[in-house]
């Protein structure tokens, strides 16, 4: 990918400076425009303001008296006023303040207002959703961001029971082909495992976002009796069981699952005895099920990391190997090795994989392999799997002391092949969790306009990729504060 250059955007050093003249009247009289820099950072609000100029929309600064609509993120109205108060009380050749306080028609607004108007193509009328929270000094704030990528979730926290049960919950509801009633209770689940204490009571769950109803009835049930009726009756249940098993073979997915249940098949058995009907994916998922069922270790995972390494510097001296997934969030065992390979010079890894491949064969290492060729900018695809050249395959871990080639223990490893220039998404991309992925392309989209995939950040608007070469970056592209890997286990 080529990525196009991006044009240096101006330092707003002392925040963002509106030349009011400039910024014209914009096509909506009556209505102007502030946006409250405080929680959206430089980066964000510097697209949200373009995103509203093109739009039509008139920006001023904090300064002006012209001013109609605040708008402001996981901001107070009181919080919004005081910043609006330093603003003003610092702007060089500020108006004064009588003049400046924000009057009775000055509308103080969640960044929801401005986010549906932008849909909608003009100024929606301001709906009681839309103000900013009045909060007295008792009330804390919600202490939780609603974003999976905005808050620091760790992969132990004290409310594993209640995340279980709400996680059965959505796994029984993706079985059913339902996503939507799945998403909701991983949503909540999620939200659980970011607080830093035992949820104490069903009242503090009102300054949590994204609990709705059923979850709250769940949870209740948790705290009360120390189980929910409802999910043990999901947990017992031989539609559950036999779903949990049949999708835990590689190369099954939850419709196929489905048929063979609609069929009556029940059991491993069942299915070697449907013997011919399997891909030849799901032939080599139920031969090596007994080792593939059996969590990877971390020594286990760096040891099939080196191995591939040092073959990958037989092909291509320089070659990085970098292991993601779950063990880069710190996980102690996982369900299979996530492999990025890369090297310093872009283009040069494009040489790697089908010699690799080969050697490891040649060796006896591999036990199942299906590989693809990088497809990226080819043809347009909805999906949200990437296009990097991969493959995914079955390796044979030498046991130590254990005999020849072929012996040894099964193990799933992912290997994806990356240019240097797509590294940082790629990595940020596999690290996951799956869940944290989904809700940083959510906010992407939704709070920024822009579209993030394992490849790049692309922006609609300018029609062009935003280049970045770490993590960090791109979550400052995104005007969020970094998340290490350690906590993305939303
Ligand atoms: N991923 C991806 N494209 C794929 C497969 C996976 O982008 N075709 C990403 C997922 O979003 C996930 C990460 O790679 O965040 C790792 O995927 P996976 O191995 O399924 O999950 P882990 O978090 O590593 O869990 P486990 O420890 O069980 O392996
Ligand atoms: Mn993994
Ligand atoms: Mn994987």
């Amino acid at each position: 990918m080529a990525l196009v250059p991006v044009k240096r955007r101006r330092r707003a050093a002392a925040g963002p400076v509106l030349p009011e003249a400039a910024a014209g009247p914009g096509r909506f009289p009556g209505v102007v425009l502030c946006l409250v820099e405080r929680g959206l950072g430089a980066r964000r609000w510097a697209l949200l303001a373009e995103r509203a100029r093109a739009a039509g929309f008139c920006l001023h600064s904090a300064g002006s008296a012209a001013v109609t609509h605040v708008v402001a993120e996981q901001c107070s109205a009181e919080e919004a006023l005081a910043w609006l108060a330093r603003r003003r009380g610092s702007a060089t050749g500020s108006v004064p303040s009588a003049q400046t306080e924000p009057g009775t028609s000055t509308a103080l607004l969640d960044l929801s207002w401005l986010l549906e108007s932008l849909d909608a193509g003009r100024p929606l009328d301001v709906e009681p959703r839309h103000r900013l929270p009045v909060t007295s000094s008792e009330t804390p704030s919600p202490a939780v961001p609603a974003y999976g990528c905005q808050r620091r979730t760790p992969l132990v926290h004290p409310n594993g029971v209640l995340t279980d049960a709400l996680e059965t919950l959505a796994q029984d509801a993706a079985f059913g082909g339902d996503e939507r009633r799945s998403l909701a209770f991983t949503r909540a689940a999620s939200v659980l495992k970011a607080l830093p204490q035992r949820l104490g009571s069903i009242r503090e769950l009102a300054a949590l976002p994204g609990i709705g109803e059923h979850c709250r009835k769940v949870i209740q049930e948790v705290l009360e009796d120390g189980s929910s009726a409802e999910v043990e009756a999901v947990r017992r249940s031989e539609w559950y069981r036999t779903m949990q098993l049949f999708t835990g073979i590689f190369g099954v997915g939850t419709q196929t699952a489905t048929c063979w249940y609609r069929e009556g098949l029940r059991t491993l058995a069942d299915l070697r005895a449907a013997g011919p009907r399997l891909s030849r994916q799901q032939q080599a998922g139920l031969r090596y099920w007994e080792d593939l069922a059996t969590p990877v270790t971390l020594a286990e995972a760096e040891a099939i990391g080196e191995l591939v390494r040092a073959e990958a510097w037989r092909i291509l001296p320089g070659t990085t190997m970098t292991l993601v997934g779950g063990f880069r969030r710190g996980k102690p065992t996982g369900h299979d090795v996530d492999l990025l390979l890369s090297h310093p010079e872009e283009g040069k890894e494009r040489a790697l994989l089908g010699p690799l491949v080969t050697r490891l064969e040649q060796q006896g290492l591999l036990l199942y392999q299906q590989s693809q060729p990088n497809t990226f900018g080819l043809e347009p695809s909805s999906s949200t799997m990437d296009r990097f050249e991969h493959c995914f395959a079955i390796m044979c871990l030498a046991l130590p002391g254990a005999g020849g080639p072929g012996t040894g223990r099964a193990v799933r490893v992912d290997l994806v092949v990356v240019p240097r220039g797509q590294f940082a998404f790629a990595l940020l991309g596999w690290t996951g969790s799956r869940h944290f992925e989904r809700e940083l392309r959510r906010f992407a989209g939704r709070q920024c306009g822009l579209a993030l995939s394992n490849h790049g950040l692309y922006d609609p608007q300018r029609e062009m990729f935003l280049p970045a070469t770490s993590e960090e970056e791109i979550f400052q592209l995104l005007g969020l504060d970094y998340v290490p890997p350690a906590e993305r286990n939303a």
